[in-house]
């Protein structure tokens, strides 16, 4: 059985992500400009293909960096324990910040990383997320920008994984209850 026979159905495609995508991309541009040189913030693992796709769409200069959080083990479940497991290589004093995510869902990652570099002295800071579940939201986090809201199902692909696998589908599908229902 490969990957494929895992997923249940096509949430959002290819071709409607790198629409999106392309969209945002031109949001971003509206907001900055060269001399403004934003610095992406993608927060690893889940949001790699959608800053990839995403910087692609931009005109302004900038710099990207990596920031790496958990707050899940191989579960579905949020512990609520939120880890910095790679923090910025870059001081971010002064500097426009664009936080970039592939999914908010009940909110306490970004809320911790939101406070997290608030802390650091940034001249301004975004969020732009792919997906965000509204239903799942515990803590409210202002989000700038926003793909797609999503239903409260089982998503992966396109960055998103199940136990570190399927972040490498090109589209966003929802995983088939079986899958997920046997890891725990
Ligand atoms: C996912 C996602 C967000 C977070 C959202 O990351 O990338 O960072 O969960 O959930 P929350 O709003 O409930 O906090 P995850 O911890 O699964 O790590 P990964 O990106 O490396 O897969």
């Amino acid at each position: 059985m490969g990957l494929l026979d895992d997923v249940a159905k096509v949430l959002i495609s290819e071709e409607t992500l790198q629409a999106r995508t392309a969209e945002l991309g031109q949001a971003v541009n509206e907001i900055y400009d060269d001399t403004d040189r934003p610095l992406l913030v993608c927060v690893l693992k889940g949001a790699f293909m959608f800053l990839a796709d995403l910087t692609r769409h931009l005109e302004m200069r900038h710099e990207v960096d990596f920031m790496e959080v958990s707050s899940y083990g191989a579960g579905t479940r949020s512990s609520g324990v939120v880890r910095i497991l790679l923090d910025l290589e870059r001081n971010i004093q002064g500097r426009h910040v664009l936080i970039v995510e592939d999914i908010v869902d009940s909110g306490r990652t970004l809320d911790y990383i939101t406070r997290n570099l608030q802390t650091r002295g940034p001249a301004s800071m975004r969020v732009c997320t792919l997906l965000s579940k509204p239903s799942r939201r515990e803590i409210e986090v202002p989000l700038d920008m926003v793909g797609f809201e999503v239903p409260d199902e089982f998503v992966v692909g396109y960055g998103l994984d199940f136990a570190e696998e399927y972040r490498n589908l090109p589209f966003i599908g929802v995983l088939k209850e079986e899958v997920y229902q046997s890891g725990e």
